[in-house]
C-alpha cells in the first residue's frame, strides 16, 4: 500500500510494545530507495491515531502454525477481531473495512454483525489471495505468465471450503481445460486450496507476500475506485443460494466498498460445491455463539 501511495498517511497499530513503531520506521527507511512520498507511523494500541481513516484492514490475530487449519484459530482471534472492530468504529465511523485474520470467513461476519455497518463496507479478504495462488499454479502448469491468466477462488477461505473455479479459467481467453489434461487441472485446484498450508509448513507460519499485496490491490480498487471484479468475502442476501453468512463470490470494488455482486451462474455441482462451502462457514460462525463474542 505504501508503495501505491494509496493514502497521503498509512498508520500501523499493534498492542505489542513498539512493534508497529518499528515497522513504520523501517518502512520509512525504504522511502529513498523505492521512490515513494508519504507518512507512515506507527503506534501501540493509540486508536486515536487512526481516527478518521477511509479504510481499515484488520490483521491482528495470531496465524496458524504447520499443521494447524485456519479454523483453529477461532477461540483466539474471535476477541482479537471483535475488540479491534468496535475501536474502528468508535474512532473511524465512515470507514470501509478489510478483514484478513482468520478464519476469515466467520471473522468478517463477526465485524458486520459487531459493527452493524451497511454491508458494502464490510469486506473480506481471501478469494483475491486464493486466486492469485490459482493462477500461480496454473502458470507453472502452462509455462505461461500468471498476468495472461484469467481465473477465479470463490467460497470459503479455507483449505477444504475454497472452490478454485476450473471451468471459468482461461489463458488469453482460451479456457484452461482445452490447454490441459484433466488430472494436471485437477493436481493445480488441489495445489490451490492447500496454498497457505503449504507455505505454513514451509515457513512455519503464515505467507506475507501475496496476503500483503492481495490486501493491497484490494484497498487500492476501494480508494481509487477502480471498479475492480474481485472475488471477496461479503455478507450474502440471497445471492448465490445463500442468507445470512459472509462468504467469497466475485464482487465490484470502488469506493463505497464493495458495490456490486456478480452472478457467475455456476452450474449444479458447482453451486453444490458452494452450498457445502456454506455449511462448513455456518457452523465455524455458530462456535461464535459458544464463544459469547456474538
Ligand atoms: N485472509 C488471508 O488471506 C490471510 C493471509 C495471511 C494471513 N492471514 C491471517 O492474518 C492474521 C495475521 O497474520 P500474520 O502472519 O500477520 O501474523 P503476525 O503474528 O505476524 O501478526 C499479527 C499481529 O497482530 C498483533 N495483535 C494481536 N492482538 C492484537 C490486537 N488486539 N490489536 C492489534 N494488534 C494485535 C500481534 O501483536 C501481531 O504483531 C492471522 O490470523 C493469519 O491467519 C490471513
Amino acid at each position: 500500500m505504501v508503495q501505491k501511495e494509496l493514502a497521503d498517511e498509512i498508520v500501523l497499530l499493534d498492542v505489542k510494545e513498539g512493534f508497529a513503531e518499528g515497522k513504520a520506521l523501517d518502512i520509512m527507511q525504504t522511502a529513498a530507495l523505492l521512490d515513494f512520498d508519504i507518512k507512515v507511523t506507527g503506534t501501540t494500541g493509540d486508536y486515536a491515531k487512526t481516527a478518521g481513516s477511509d479504510v481499515v484492514v484488520i490483521t491482528s490475530g495470531i496465524p496458524r502454525k504447520p499443521g494447524m487449519t485456519r479454523e483453529e484459530l477461532i477461540g483466539t482471534n474471535a476477541g482479537i477481531v471483535r475488540d479491534v472492530a468496535q475501536n474502528i468504529l468508535k474512532h473511524s465511523p465512515e470507514a470501509v473495512i478489510v478483514v484478513i485474520a482468520n478464519p476469515m470467513d466467520t471473522m468478517t461476519y463477526l465485524t458486520a454483525k459487531i459493527t452493524g455497518l451497511p454491508k458494502n463496507r464490510v469486506i473480506g479478504m481471501g478469494g483475491i489471495l486464493d486466486s492469485s495462488r490459482f493462477k500461480c499454479y496454473l502458470s507453472q502448469a502452462l509455462n505461461v505468465p500468471a498476468s495472461d491468466l484469467q481465473g477465479t477462488v470463490i467460497g470459503g477461505h479455507g483449505d477444504t471450503t475454497m472452490i478454485p473455479l476450473a471451468r471459468f479459467a482461461t489463458y488469453m481467453g482460451v479456457p484452461v481445460s482445452e490447454l490441459l489434461d484433466k488430472a494436471t487441472l485437477d493436481k493445480v485446484v488441489a495445489d490451490t486450496m492447500v496454498g497457505g498450508a503449504t507455505l505454513t509448513k514451509l515457513l512455519g507460519t503464515s505467507a506475507w507476500y501475496a496476503p500483503g499485496a492481495a490486501g493491497a490491490a484490494l484497498v487500492e480498487s476501494i480508494v481509487r475506485d477502480q471498479k475492480k471484479v474481485f472475488p471477496c468475502c461479503v455478507e450474502l442476501d440471497g445471492e448465490y443460494g445463500q442468507k445470512d453468512i459472509c462468504m467469497g463470490v466475485p464482487v465490484v470494488v470502488g469506493k463505497c466498498g464493495w458495490e456490486k455482486i456478480v452472478d457467475y451462474k455456476l452450474n449444479a455441482e458447482e453451486q453444490a460445491a458452494f452450498n457445502k462451502s456454506a455449511d462448513a462457514v455456518r457452523n465455524m460462525n455458530d462456535v461464535l455463539k459458544e464463544l459469547k463474542v456474538l
